[in-house]
């Protein structure tokens, strides 16, 4: 009886924890299988946490050094603890893991450490085996979710021959606790990883090149604000070789000699210190043992599922998360988790994809929800536009943060919001309201009606709204 549970969810990350957690409210009993130490997956110990530690305290460093002489404030003999700065990183990590166990242990959850792999499935019981050093278990449930994340897309997936060593040559993981800031590192990748970790490095006063293979940085960004945004990192120092394509990588010495490729063939050589690969996440599915319950992957290597119900090929087998199609989002991962732990209690659950916001966590941060400009026009669905810059706003010009602007698109006979996108401070707390606004079918007319408390940078967002109908009172 001991072993035996309503729902075993294999994963800790934001999506299984969240969904165990939904679970164990909805009276169903539950258990979560984690293969590492600690809970919280990728997001919590080696991605979004850590990174936005490191970038908020970088910021902190870049402005002392770079604008706090404006607000007359000159400070002398900074000095950089990279210890310090990593040890807080780990402070702030350890201090959520921890209120993830917290968290299970108040539902009651019962989690099992080792990998989770399926053993069989008979008389609707689906049997799940935890391996771990010391033993082998084995767990009987009627329901099961996998929520394994994903894991980095290896130089060898691009064709390059060479091998993450952890020194010269890098991932995510060891870019997030270097114990040195490198003279120079070459990014392979210009999407929210490189971004966002080129950014961390570049501030503490790395040469940071950010080698992109398509034409653009972030095409799936608005082209206004995707050209605001990268201006922005240029000026920070950030150098980006677009429509470029590293072909080799050699350890010679102390450097790395990268050959970097453009689409007329021309070749460029590069030495830097460390090479980091940001070239995207691919689903981890590995010794789940698949197979012997028939839960199939599709082409693109990721667990099909039926879109609606997040129900594999298999009865009462679901998987949520980076795992399946979609965007590798904490935030989609966890709205996924509940909706399916909600119907397994057999209770409502949906999830509403159009609205899924993205963010970039740079400075300016950069953040979206719905339709860009680009995308309505190829569409052809006809728009009114309103935008409003931050340098009209009085909080942003008494915080000297005047980069950016908002941008709100809606339907041209309808005025519904079919689209927000914001560069500038704290965008990804700024476009919260364009998505709620969205979620209840809002107008333009509604969002610039609605009070907005001044000052404040969130009336740059009411600003853009009232621009939709040519109303904004500030242009
Ligand atoms: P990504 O898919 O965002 O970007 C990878 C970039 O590498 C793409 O622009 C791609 O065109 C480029 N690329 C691919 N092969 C290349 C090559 N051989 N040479 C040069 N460029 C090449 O992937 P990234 O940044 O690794 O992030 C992985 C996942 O993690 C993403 O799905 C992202 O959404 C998620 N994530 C989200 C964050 C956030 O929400 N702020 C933060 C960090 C990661």
């Amino acid at each position: 009886m001991e072993n035996q549970f309503d729902v075993v969810i294999i994963g800790s990350g934001p999506g299984g924890y969240v969904c165990a957690i939904r679970c164990a409210q909805n009276g169903l009993k539950t258990a979560i299988i984690e293969k590492e130490p600690t809970l919280g997956g990728t997001c919590l110990n080696i991605g979004c946490i850590p990174s936005k530690a490191l970038l908020d305290s970088t910021e902190k460093f870049y402005q002392i050094n770079h604008s706090f002489k404006e607000h007359g404030i000159y400070c002398k003999d900074i000095e950089l603890d990279l210890h310090q700065m990593i040890k807080r990183k780990e402070k702030v990590v350890k201090e959520l893991t921890d209120g993830v166990r917290y968290l299970m242990n108040k539902n009651k959850i019962k989690v099992f450490n080792g990998i989770g792999s399926f053993f069989s499935y008979k008389d609707e019981i689906i049997t799940i085996q935890v391996q771990n050093q010391n033993e082998t278990i084995f767990l009987n449930t009627k329901h099961c979710v996998i929520a394994t994340g994903s894991t980095v897309v290896t130089p060898q997936d691009v064709g390059l021959d060479v091998t993450i060593d952890g020194d010269k040559v890098l991932i995510s993981d060891h870019v997030l606790s270097l114990t040195k800031v490198p003279k120079s590192m070459l990014v392979i990748g210009g999407g929210v990883i490189g971004l966002e970790l080129g950014s961390v490095w570049s501030r503490l006063g790395s040469q940071i090149t950010i080698v992109e293979v398509m034409p653009d940085i972030l095409l799936n960004l608005d082209s206004q604000i995707r050209q605001i945004a990268k201006r922005s990192f240029e000026k920070q120092g950030l150098n980006f070789l677009v429509d470029h394509k590293v072909v080799s990588i050699e350890i010679q010495g102390d450097s790395v000699i990268s050959k970097i490729q453009n689409s007329k063939n021309e070749v460029i050589t590069l030495q830097t210190e460390k090479v980091f690969f940001a070239v995207g996440r691919k689903p981890y599915t590995e010794g789940l043992k698949l197979e012997k319950v028939g839960v199939k992957l599709n082409q693109r290597k990721r667990i099909q599922v039926n879109p609606k119900t997040l129900e594999t090929d298999v009865k009462n087998i679901y998987a949520i998360g980076d795992v399946i199609e979609g965007p590798m989002l904490a935030h989609k991962a966890e709205e996924e988790g509940i909706m399916v732990a909600n119907k397994i209690a057999r209770k409502y659950g949906h999830v509403n994809y159009d609205l899924c916001p993205y963010v970039i966590y740079t400075w300016p941060e950069i953040a979206w929800v719905g339709k860009n400009e680009d995308q309505l026009k190829q569409l052809g669905v006809e728009y009114n536009v309103g935008t409003f810059l931050f340098r009209a706003n009085g909080r942003a010009k008494g915080m000297n943060e005047t980069e950016g602007m908002v941008k709100i698109i809606a339907d041209k006979k309808t005025d519904k919001i079919l689209g927000a996108s914001i560069v500038g401070p704290f965008a990804s707390e700024l476009l919260g309201e364009c998505v709620i606004a969205m979620e209840f079918g809002g107008s333009s007319e509604d969002l610039g009606r609605s009070f907005h408390s001044h000052p404040n940078l969130i009336e740059v967002v009411k600003e853009a709204a009232l621009d939709v109908l040519g109303e904004a009172i500030h242009k």
